[in-house]
């Protein structure tokens, strides 16, 4: 990639757009060379029957819309599990043919929203969890091919860390729903050394909040959708000693719950594995930089909106010295705007070499 240097792909004439796409569990964002920036949730449903064919009018919804029609649509979040999933052996192809096929309708809709026009070749840059496997990252460019004509696949983190300008001893911690990816910079494109993928995120905190919802708030129904709405708004990690209060509907009435050490002991699970996964990172790195690394150490993905996270992780790394621990500004687009960068950054001669074969 140095060979020919940053910017000189930018002398690109009006015919290539250039697209970072993140491709996340809950969402899905695109930001183009055109400033477009656009987020769907990642789910993709079918009309359950005639009826709610005739009401839709759709044979496929994306995004927002499935959610609001979830009753009449048949749903799947195709990125659920991080990545795709392998097909465990035995098991028969007709869930995995669903999740590819809904995988193709979302990348469409995505790069549709993009603008280009018809003549315009696109030039992609996809994000992945950190340590996704080879096969992953071809399913990514599988997933792409025909829509797309060059595509690259990068780290999550590494985008995240790139759209910062965080290149030298940085780490950044992204926090998504089905991913908590960790990686370090040191100038130079991270090694698999370098980063770190823990399945503890953000829906894992859900889960564990509607088991503790439900056990608390046993005389009303609690679905995860409520869980994950509740912590959306109040989700919180420290000793402070607020209240957190919510209103549920019993008997037609509503009745207040104090759900707050529920809040709290789900949002502080991810907390463990992924202290000790920085705290290995920072061991690892080379002691005379391991000093500036805790400097520079960042929360990224929707995750990092859990108030106190940041304090929380920075006192719980100080046994090594002074740690400076921040949060992206913009959590939701950090990933596609790496992508977007590393994309019009890229040189003619690394382009090439990511050319989709028709
Ligand atoms: N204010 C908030 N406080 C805590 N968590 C939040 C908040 N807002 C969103 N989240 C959570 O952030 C997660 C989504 O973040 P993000 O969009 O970065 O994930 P993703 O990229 O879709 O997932 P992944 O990177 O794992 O594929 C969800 O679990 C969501 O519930
Ligand atoms: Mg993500």
């Amino acid at each position: 990639m140095a060979a020919e240097g940053p910017g000189a792909a930018a002398s690109q004439d009006g015919d290539i757009l250039h697209v970072g796409l993140d491709l996340g569990t809950s969402q899905t964002s695109i930001e183009t060379s055109t400033d477009i920036r656009r987020t769907v949730t990642s789910v993709v449903g079918w009309p359950k029957d005639l009826i709610s064919y005739k009401f839709l009018q759709k044979q496929v919804v994306i995004g927002d819309e499935c959610l609001e029609h979830r009753m009449a649509v048949d749903m799947i979040w195709p990125m659920e599990h991080g990545v795709f999933r392998a097909r465990p052996e035995g098991e028969p192809s007709g869930e995995d043919d669903r999740e590819a096929e809904a995988i193709e309708h979302l990348v469409s809709y995505v790069i549709e929203l993009s603008e280009a026009n018809p003549n315009q070749e696109i030039r992609a840059v996809i994000g992945c969890p950190a340590r996704a496997t080879p096969e992953d990252r071809q399913a990514l460019i599988d997933a792409v091919s025909g829509l797309v004509s060059h595509a690259m696949v990068a780290s999550e983190p590494f985008l995240v860390a790139y759209g910062l300008d965080l290149f030298n001893n940085a780490l950044i911690i992204d926090i998504g729903a089905g991913t908590l990816d960790l990686c370090r910079m040191h100038g130079t494109i991270p090694g698999e050394e370098d980063q770190q993928t823990l399945i503890k995120a953000g829906n894992y905190v859900d889960s564990r909040f509607h088991m503790l919802l439900q056990e608390k708030v046993q005389d009303s129904p609690i679905t995860l959708e409520m869980a994950r709405k509740i912590k959306e708004k109040y989700a919180f990690v420290s000793s402070n000693k607020e209240v957190i209060a919510v209103d549920f509907q019993v008997d037609g009435k509503p009745k207040t719950y104090d759900v707050t050490d529920e809040l709290r002991e789900a949002c502080e699970s991810v907390l463990p594995d992924m202290i000790s996964s920085a705290k290995e990172l920072i061991v690892s790195f080379d002691s005379e930089f391991q000093n500036e690394l805790r400097q520079n150490i960042v929360l990224a993905g929707g995750g990092s909106q859990i108030r106190g996270l940041g304090e929380e992780v920075r006192s719980n790394l100080t046994e090594f010295g002074p740690c400076r621990v921040s949060t992206a500004e913009d959590p939701i687009y950090a990933g596609a705007h790496g992508a977007l960068r590393l994309a019009t950054d890229m040189p003619e001669s690394e382009w090439r070499r990511h050319a989709i074969s028709k």
